[in-house]
């Protein structure tokens, strides 16, 4: 079975994507901070009869780090690293003029830093894989202009600078920077908590990311509001 680490997985995006993945056959090693949350994800995906070995800790942890990719090795390996596990930075988002620095610091540290550390600890298992494969998951505050997403759209960038550059230095690996779309999540809310405008369930976008893995196209960046267009 092929295994994947999937960070941020207790909720959200990175829980919808565990349960589709686990649908599919794949073992999984999920992480998030909280302990009891994630457990009760680890459950329900257990329920599709794969192996899941739930690791509580911050992805910001070295040491919590080699735990994840360890637990990937028992399991057998690792083919795919799903770095989703995010920090905004300020809750709610403000203008920069505003943004504590510390907050900018931590979005860093959580969305480019850790996410770094995590692969250069899983590349030689990737590297052994005979289909490694490493998505970012990014969003539009990378690419667009948007008031008050300034901190955490410019970690999003170096993120996506990042998959980009490891997608030239691996080329026998696929890296996918993935911008999911705009997603009902507590992230969302915590970002934008007076926001009225209902968002697509996160289940409504792990389409594109399966899109990706199935049709395994060049190391790069895509969204998957276009990865869907005509399959809806
Ligand atoms: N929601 C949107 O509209 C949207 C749009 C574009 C991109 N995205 C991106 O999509 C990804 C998933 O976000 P989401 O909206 O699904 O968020 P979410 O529902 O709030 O889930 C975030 C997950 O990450 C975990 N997490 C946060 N910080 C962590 C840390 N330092 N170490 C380990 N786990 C951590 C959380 O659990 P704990 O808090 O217990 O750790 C939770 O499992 C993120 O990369 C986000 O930037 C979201």
């Amino acid at each position: 079975m092929p295994v994947a680490i999937i960070t941020g997985a207790s909720k959200g995006l990175g829980r919808a994507l565990a349960e589709a993945l686990a649908a599919r056959g794949w073992d999984l090693v999920l992480d998030a901070r909280t302990a009891g949350v994630l457990q009760e994800a680890a459950d329900g995906v257990r329920t599709y009869g794969t192996r899941v070995t739930a690791l509580p800790g911050d992805v910001t942890d070295a040491g919590h780090r080699a735990e994840l990719v360890a637990a990937a090795w028992r399991l057998g390996g690792l083919d795919l690293l799903v770095s989703n596990a995010s920090a905004l930075g300020a809750k709610p988002l403000v203008r920069l003029e505003a943004l504590p620095a510390e907050g900018l610091r931590r979005a860093l540290e959580v969305n480019v830093v850790a996410a770094l550390g995590l692969v250069q600890e899983a590349l030689p298992l990737l590297r052994a894989s005979g289909a490694g494969t490493v998505i970012t998951v990014s969003s539009d505050a990378a690419a667009e202009a948007y008031e008050t997403w300034g901190g955490y759209g410019a970690s999003k960038a170096a993120l996506d600078h990042l998959a980009a550059v490891l997608g030239a230095e691996e080329p026998g690996q696929r890296v996918w920077a993935v911008d999911p779309g705009d997603m009902a999540t507590d992230l969302y809310a915590a970002a934008v908590p007076d926001d009225g405008d209902p968002r697509p369930a996160p289940v409504s976008v792990v389409p594109g990311f399966l899109r990706l893995l199935d049709e395994r196209p060049a190391s790069g960046r895509y969204a998957v509001p276009a990865l869907l267009e005509g399959q809806r």
